[in-house]
């Protein structure tokens, strides 16, 4: 390890995963430690609340000392640390911030904090080069936003969901379906056995608007089923899968093309957990394959879903240009984006 090196811890605990990691210069990955809860939300079908937060206290301090050990670097080397403070569970965010807080007093570091959705776009920087200006479409359980770059950290929202998230139509959808929580990867299975033959809506709301629209999808596809078990008919669950899916992948690849197109970006990155799904991941290299002069970056699973590697990779932008935070951070559920 040079000198010159700098080591950033990062803390996550924005939703259902404690995650910490520490990362070099911002691009190498040397721990990457993520405790997962689905397991204690499935029975819910959902994500509740309390429960995740104390999960987060009891996890927290194991996970960051793993992640420490893991990395094979002295806790006396690290330069900062850099934690989710928004947007979250406050309960759940509250957890992080404290454990970073209190982890940059007693080692006397730097604390930054890092905006949720800054740290999935930053995901793809621990696999490849960013290269600006770029478009990243950002699809989560709880996010749906196409986030404009000039540079690194300036980050302009040029089109979000008006209701649900991507994801968040995925797993009411998949409820409805009788599918086990989170309902994405199931959707994901079954669109791949089945046909898009169920005529569904497309929300392509005002024609110059990057927004977004979910829930006419999910009331639809909720609608198709009561009125086909009214008339008797039975309907293929996976037909029903391919055409959800099939609408909501159409009008992700179709605005975020346009907006590429609009802004004359050099590269479009995919990024949170609904980035798994293989149909949207095909469709999107697909439409920009006759736009060869944009290049676009969908990075490994694991760094698609929650984790700190991402919050460590945004927080050494931000470190690198000068953001600092006090010891009375706080939590912030619906934090705006912000450039720094
Ligand atoms: O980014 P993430 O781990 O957590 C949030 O910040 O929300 O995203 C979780 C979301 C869930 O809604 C889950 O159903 C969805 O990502 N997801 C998928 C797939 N894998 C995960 N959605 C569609 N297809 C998938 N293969
Ligand atoms: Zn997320």
């Amino acid at each position: 390890m040079s000198n010159k090196d700098l080591l950033i811890l990062g803390l996550e605990t924005s939703c259902d995963e404690t995650a910490a990691a520490v990362v070099k210069n911002g691009t190498e990955i040397l721990s990457n430690v993520v405790a997962s809860q689905i397991e204690s939300h499935k029975r819910f079908g959902g994500v509740v609340p309390e429960i995740a937060s104390r999960h987060h206290v009891e996890e927290i301090t194991i996970v960051l000392e793993e992640a420490i050990e893991q990395s094979g670097v002295c806790v006396q080397d690290i330069d900062a640390i850099a934690v989710t403070h928004g947007p979250g569970l406050v309960g759940a965010l509250l957890v992080g911030v404290n454990a970073a807080k209190a982890f940059a007093f007693a080692r006397q570091i730097p604390l930054v904090g890092v905006h949720h959705i800054a740290g999935h776009i930053y995901a793809n920087r621990l696999v490849s080069e960013m290269v600006f200006p770029s478009l990243s479409l950002v699809v989560s359980g709880g996010h749906t936003e196409l986030v404009f770059m000039r540079e690194h950290g300036k980050f302009e929202v040029i089109g979000e969901t008006r209701d649900d998230a991507a994801g968040e139509a995925y797993d009411k959808v998949a409820r409805t379906l009788g599918l086990p929580y989170p309902g994405g990867p199931h959707i994901d299975r079954l669109a791949h056995e089945g046909k898009p033959v169920i005529d569904l809506p497309r929300a392509w709301l005002e024609d110059d608007s990057y927004d977004f629209s979910f829930s006419g999808l999910k009331s639809a596809v909720i609608n198709t089923l009561h009125n086909a078990k009214q008339k008797g008919i039975s309907l293929n669950v996976n037909d029903i899968a391919a055409s959800f899916q099939a609408s909501v992948i159409d009008v992700l690849t179709a605005k975020t093309l346009r907006a590429a197109q609009d802004f004359k970006v050099k590269q479009v990155l995919l990024a949170g957990g609904v980035a798994a799904n293989r149909g949207l991941r095909n469709k999107l290299a697909a439409v920009f394959q006759d736009f060869p002069e944009i290049e676009v970056k969908i990075p490994p699973l694991t760094l698609c879903t929650d984790n700190a590697a991402m919050i460590a990779a945004a927080g050494t932008v931000f470190f690198q240009k000068g953001k600092r935070n006090e010891l009375d951070l706080n939590a912030f559920p619906g934090l705006e984006m912000a450039s720094v």
